[in-house]
């Protein structure tokens, strides 16, 4: 089924149209990394399972990027995987698999045009798939979910739709529904295509028939009976009870289309995909501080939404992410870094197909591409061909974990500073300062996890062993008060007084009610969960 003119047959102007950017989110264990891996399989940019690195396939492990991945056994940086499918060029923006998920996951969300919510059908929407569904809806980005793992026993289809819009408050809308689970699971029926796709755990022997008609007999033969009537049923409940489809409402984020299957056996992935391409939006406009800007505008302008270094431990070398958000990129092009007005020729930029990276000659709106960093690029920073625009910053969120971190070899002071001012630039941890303490700062990071990376990271990068302590902080927040921080009442006991690396003044608080006891006791203050906010 074409149901996109092929890339080849779009004129430049309108190549957007056909590009579909998301992430994957879910809760670790769901099986995101299988369904990455089927989802590059249908388009070709990976030959073998197994390919892409998982929690457990780590012998054939796509990126050796980090050997902290290996020694732990997950994915700590995200990467971007590029595949075409049915004439259309898909970006999928992959997010770390693990608990301890970072700031990283939340930037690679600003990039994404829509996400997919990959839900492991016994155990239902997880802490982490909350956490990540908020940062969507903050973007108000359309949200596919796909329920994972129907060969196996799990929660009843009406249950996890309940459970869907009670824990994360958006309406259901199923465009597969299943026919039995675990080991009486028979296949899904496509309720858009009036189809049934037969389930065998070997893809190759997958039927697929027209079902125009539920009541037809011959369907019975097939399911038997009572899975038959249960189908019959569970259908007509959908058409009368259920949300109709809508797709304004799915371009909204308001309702989220469904689908079940079961990625290990590949089956379900086919139609989840075709449906997807079909409903998913292309990139669409952004907001800037000078207008919108639309993706068929000619002029080159995109944002940098995530830094990675030593993605080769062959070269070390540090490449920045750009989201492209309008006209086309030609490489050897030069554009603007809007922060500091410099320009740049874009000589060497790459893209990344399955395992493999690529010099990419040209990109349109919607797709990444990976650019050599100097030590120049910020996160958010805009690149732009020409004039001044800048898209707004990424949104930073409130470190939940602290540490004093200190070097206890002075001889490694040089190293030490580089280290911390180069990681905190990529986004890596947070940095604060305390007034009066020259000799050691203060991390802050989302997870625990930033923290193990930037100790190893700080060792085999900067040739520096650092010491860290762990402080009892909850949260931070970026101060807004017409009067100075030390005419303030507030608990010294459980809230620390730093500047963040732009000398904004933020506090640290142990509690929740320390934090309250300083709002009651200065009424013209407000705490803000970012700096953005000020
Ligand atoms: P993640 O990236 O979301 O953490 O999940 P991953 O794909 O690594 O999958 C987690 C576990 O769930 C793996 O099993 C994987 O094989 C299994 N899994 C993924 N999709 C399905 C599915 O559709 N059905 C079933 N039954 N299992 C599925 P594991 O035992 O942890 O690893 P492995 O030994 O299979 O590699």
């Amino acid at each position: 089924m074409e149901l996109e003119p092929k890339q080849a047959l779009l004129d430049e102007g309108s190549r957007y149209a056909n590009r579909r950017t998301f992430a994957i989110i879910s809760h670790p264990d769901a099986g995101k990394t299988t369904m990455t891996e089927k989802l590059l399989l249908f388009g070709g940019a990976i030959r073998e399972a197994g390919a892409v690195k998982g929690r457990k396939a780590r012998r054939h492990a796509t990126s050796d990027w980090m050997e902290i991945e290996k020694q732990r056994g997950i994915s700590v940086t995200s990467t971007v995987l590029q595949f075409d499918y049915m004439g259309c060029r898909l970006n999928l923006l992959d997010t770390p698999g693990h608990e301890d998920f970072s700031e990283d996951t939340y930037r690679t969300l600003a990039a994404a045009d829509s996400a997919v919510m990959l839900i492991d059908a016994a155990k239902g929407v997880e802490p982490q798939t909350i956490k990540l569904f908020e940062v969507c809806r903050m973007r108000g980005i359309p949200i596919f979910t796909f329920i994972n793992k129907l060969d196996r026993h799990g929660k009843d289809p009406f249950e996890l739709m309940e459970e869907i819009e009670r824990v994360l408050g958006i309406r259901s809308c199923p465009v597969t529904w299943p026919i039995g689970m675990g080991p009486d699971f028979q296949g899904i029926y496509h309720r858009m295509e009036g189809r049934f796709e037969r389930f065998t755990s070997r893809t190759e022997e997958m039927t697929s028939v027209q079902v125009p008609d539920l009541n037809d007999p011959a369907l019975a033969e097939v399911l038997g009976e009572a899975l038959w009537q249960k189908l019959k049923d569970d259908i007509e409940l959908l058409d009368v009870a259920g949300d109709p489809f809508d797709a304004d409402l799915v371009r909204q984020g308001k309702l989220t289309p469904m689908y079940f299957g079961s990625a290990i056996a590949n089956f379900g992935v086919a139609s989840f995909l075709e449906s997807f391409i079909q409903l998913a939006p292309a990139p669409g406009p952004r907001e800037t501080n000078a207008g919108v800007v639309r993706p068929d505008d000619p002029v080159f302008t995109g944002f940098v939404f995530k830094i990675q270094a030593n993605m080769n431990p062959a070269h070390r070398d540090r490449v920045a992410f750009v989201r492209i958000c309008s006209g086309k990129f030609a490489r050897g092009m030069t554009v603007t870094h809007v922060r500091t007005g410099k320009r740049l020729a874009l000589t060497q930029p790459q893209q990344f197909f399955g395992q493999e990276r690529e010099t990419v000659d040209e990109a349109y709106a919607g797709d990444i591409i990976g650019i050599h960093d100097p030590g120049l690029f910020r996160i958010g920073d805009t690149l732009a061909e020409r004039g001044t625009l800048e898209f707004p910053p990424l949104p930073s969120f409130s470190p939940e974990h602290f540490a004093r971190v200190s070097v206890p070899n002075a001889m490694k002071y040089k190293q030490f500073h580089k280290g911390i001012a180069e990681l905190s630039e990529e986004g890596a941890v947070q940095v604060f300062r305390q007034a009066n303490r020259t000799e050691d700062l203060i991390l802050g990071a989302v997870g625990q996890l930033q923290f193990d990376v930037f100790v190893y990271r700080m060792k085999h990068e900067y040739g520096v062993d650092v010491e860290m302590i762990r402080l009892p902080y909850q949260f931070a927040r970026w101060l807004a008060s017409d009067e100075p921080v030390e005419h303030l009442q507030f608990d010294r006991y459980a809230t620390l007084v730093v500047r963040d690396r732009d000398g904004r003044t933020v506090l640290l608080f142990q509690t929740e009610f320390a934090m309250q006891w300083l709002l009651d006791k200065n009424p013209n203050v407000r705490l803000h969960k970012t700096s953005f906010e000020l």
